[in-house]
């Protein structure tokens, strides 16, 4: 099994992304890390232990994280996610599981520790950010680093350029890019705007039953009727699961390597420059992926959170 660090900003679709890596064979998730985006960082340790407690992984530590931006005020998307982050279900709060403060350190003393250890980022890059000015050389034992953020062709979602992610904390994202010193696999707007649960996969989730998919039919009525108000699109968008999907299989997307920058201030804000053409001949920090399988993606989330319905 594959060592991660999930660090998220639960969410909805991170919750997504918990469920599948939680539930894969492949992963061994030892921590959760916990920054603020979608909700503040406190709502998001409540929805990640939701997230644990429907996977029976109560075991996995939450780490509670970095609580705003390094510059910027937060700003949360309460709008699309729901007030608490779960599209409203308001569940009740969970008993048990294992919080703890210092999600940054977490992030340090796992990598001085280990060797084989990958990160998954799916929320503004805040605690990786802070993590990096504190102990840089700790990141040299970093495995891979995965993050969901960011567009290249795509339009922004925050911003006629921007992804959230990388908006609500564009000082983090950009002092992630040129100080990570390894290969960031950008698992942008342009692959996961894709990915797509339809109302046909749902009433398929629905009637594979059991707890795992009442969850998912539960909370993603909010962000179905979120994307027909807003976009037209029917359905919902799921970003961050496929960026541990993609962690899994690397056959699911393609993309090339590339410098790619992050723009701090001003009207682009947030924006990821992504230097196709070399023009600024500096050293690739990135893997920008631009194509995806997403019919592949929906087997692979399908088979891996209800492994018994299939023969
Ligand atoms: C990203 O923003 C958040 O709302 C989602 O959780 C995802 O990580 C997509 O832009
Ligand atoms: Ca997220």
């Amino acid at each position: 099994k594959r060592k991660v660090i999930i660090d998220c900003d639960p969410g909805i679709d991170d919750s997504l992304a918990l469920v599948l890596a939680l539930k894969s064979q492949k992963l061994d998730v030892v921590g959760i890390t916990i920054v603020c985006g979608n909700v503040p960082a406190k709502q998001g340790v409540e929805n990640a232990l939701k997230a644990l407690e429907i996977c029976d992984a109560l075991h996995v530590p939450v780490y509670f994280g970095e609580e705003n931006p390094l510059k910027r005020d937060l700003v949360t998307a309460q709008d699309t996610h729901g007030e608490d982050g779960l599209g409203e279900c308001f569940f009740k709060k969970v008993e048990g599981g294992i919080v703890k403060f210092g999600a940054v350190d977490f992030i340090i003393d796992t990598l001085k520790n280990n060797k084989d250890v990958s990160i998954i980022a799916l929320g503004p890059l805040t605690n990786i950010a802070k993590a990096l000015v504190k102990d840089k050389r700790a990141f040299e034992n970093l495995d891979e680093f995965i993050s969901m953020g960011g567009s290249y062709r795509s339009h922004g979602n925050c911003s006629p350029v921007a992804e959230f992610n990388y908006w609500v904390d564009p000082h983090g994202a950009d002092y992630v890019y040129k100080n990570l010193e390894k290969s960031i696999h950008m698992v942008g707007l342009d692959v996961t705007r894709k990915i797509v649960l339809t109302p046909n996969i749902l009433q398929l989730i629905e009637r594979l039953g059991g707890v795992i998919a009442e969850y998912i039919v539960d909370i993603t009525k909010f962000y179905v009727d979120f994307h027909w108000k807003q976009e037209g699109i029917i359905g919902c968008v799921i970003n961050d699961p496929l960026a541990v999907a993609y962690f899994m299989d690397r056959s699911l997307c393609d993309g090339f390597s590339s410098y790619v920058q992050v723009v701090e201030e001003g009207i682009a804000m947030g924006q990821s420059i992504v230097d196709v053409e070399d023009f600024w001949n500096k050293p690739h920090n990135a893997v920008v992926l631009n194509q995806v399988d997403s019919t592949k993606f929906m087997q692979m989330f399908l088979e891996t959170l209800f492994p018994q319905s299939k023969k």
